[in-house]
């Protein structure tokens, strides 16, 4: 099976938006082959992993059982974590039942899907109010932490342990799922000493790459979401994602034109601009991976370039007013990437309702899935006539088999920038930066010298 899903970049070229577009000499065909080659060679090699998931049958069907009996008595889950371990679950959820607070779901029988509760920040008020209106008996807890240490998540997590302990006793174990390294880690030791149910993140497996392992695969299935059609979705974008030819490797395409933008035109932040309520979870997912991976001080080699684009998310059509006069008017420092669906989930026919005024009549009849395209294309055209690039991806539909291929083909797409740019996309050395300061404001043991400058 094939996903539809397609990438165009013609209002990147500058036959359409002039000097600020680029020209077919830009697109370097050899330099896009070399990214494929090095890439996989990461890949074979054993030090990237994300490729492979779609081949793990294995976890898929243990995660399937295990949620299956747990979904029954659950209403709520709440992931602890952050970053790449909680932004996964979110993008999955909102792309699936859409936007919170009201989603398309089950909320019985069979086929229930359990909401999503995703405690991604330590505001206090915020969790004690979260908390407040859940029923332990009734949630579903699952903590993720690749390093098994983050402040944020564990702190997070001793909050909703001692909430569900303090209800449930020692049946409290029984609803909390640990997602961790299988090897090291305190979350691995407290999972085991607790004997919570726990599943792995494959070592070679970076945070923001771990959507299709147990990391974003839990609470999917956990909410009743269809796992194995995410990963057959997934595995159609590696059918096209090994290719050296830009007009069959999208991912290949996308990461040429947005780091020629970026490096040749001085596009360095990429509005990731989402023509459906459905995808704005993906676009935050898709923000850290391309921040994360690509903004880097250092390249391979070890000399200084402080690499990477800012990449924004913006909601269409929401944000054309909010935020579409800087971009159409303002620096020319964007490039912007439309993601829009082919089919809609309804139609919406606008009713025929106050036809004698001007600005009701015309849209009486119409589609409100067709208000939403046109305002996609109208946006699209101004950007370009004022001279400002852009690309496109488009989606058939917003369903598990096309997200697990777009997941994919973002990643593989943030895999092939890495090699364009010549930087490690796969570490994070500024985060782990940050972390490491904060344990020593914190007071944490063996962190005590990251302290010292801060507080003076
Ligand atoms: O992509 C990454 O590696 C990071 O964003 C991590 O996901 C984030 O820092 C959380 O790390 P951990 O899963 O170890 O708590």
């Amino acid at each position: 099976m094939k996903t539809g899903i397609s990438f165009s970049y013609s209002n990147a070229l500058d036959r359409v938006v002039g000097e600020n577009g680029l020209s077919p000499a830009d697109i370097n065909t050899s330099a896009a082959a070399d990214a494929v080659r090095e890439f996989l060679g990461r890949v074979t090699s054993g030090e990237v992993g994300f490729p492979h998931l779609p081949e793990d049958s294995g976890t898929a069907r243990a995660i399937m059982e295990f949620a299956a009996g747990m979904r029954p008595s659950t209403d709520d889950v709440i992931v602890v974590g952050i970053g790449g371990s909680a932004l996964g679950a979110y993008a999955l959820d909102v792309a699936m039942r859409g936007p919170h607070p009201i989603q398309e779901r089950k909320t019985r029988g069979p086929k229930k899907q359990p909401r999503l509760i995703v405690m991604d920040n330590v505001d206090p008020g915020v969790i004690e109010t979260q908390l407040s209106q859940l029923d332990p008996k009734r949630t579903a807890v699952c903590v993720v932490a690749k390093s098994g240490s983050t402040a944020e998540s564990l702190a997070g997590f001793m909050f909703v342990e001692e909430w569900m302990r303090k209800k449930l006793g020692k049946n409290a174990r029984k609803r909390i799922i640990a997602v961790t390294d299988a090897h090291k880690g305190d979350l691995l030791a407290i999972a085991k000493q607790e004997q919570y149910p726990l599943f792995f993140v494959p070592e070679n497996v970076g945070g923001r790459f771990s959507v299709l392992t147990p990391v974003g695969l839990v609470p999917a299935a956990l909410m009743g979401i269809d796992i194995r059609k995410l990963l057959r979705g997934a595995a159609t974008a590696n059918d096209v994602c090994w290719s050296e030819k830009l007009s069959v490797n999208l991912a290949l395409a996308s990461a040429v034109v947005h780091h020629a933008l970026d490096t040749k035109r001085r596009k360095s932040i990429e509005v990731v601009f989402a023509y459906s309520s459905y995808l704005w979870g993906m676009a935050f997912w898709y923000r850290q991976l391309w921040a994360e991976s690509l903004g880097k001080t250092k390249n391979r080699a070890g000399q200084v370039v402080e690499t990477g684009q800012t990449p924004i998310a913006a909601l269409g059509v929401t944000d054309q007013h909010s935020q579409a006069q800087l971009y159409i008017e303002g620096p020319r420092d964007k490039m912007f990437t439309f993601w829009t669906v082919e089919k809609f989930r309804a139609e919406g026919k606008i009713p025929r309702t106050f036809q004698q005024f001007d600005s009701t009549g015309y849209l009486g009849g119409k589609k409100l899935s067709d208000l939403f395209h046109y305002e996609q294309i109208a946006t699209e055209a101004a950007l370009a006539k004022v001279g400002r690039p852009s690309c496109r991806w488009t989606l058939p539909q917003v369903d598990e088999f096309n997200i697990g291929a777009f997941i994919q083909m973002m990643e593989f797409q943030t895999g092939f920038a890495g090699e364009l740019y010549g930087i490690d996309a796969f570490d994070q050395p500024g985060v782990e930066l940050a972390k490491k300061l904060t344990y020593g404001l914190m007071g944490r043991k063996g962190y005590e010298e990251y302290a010292k400058g801060l507080k003076r």
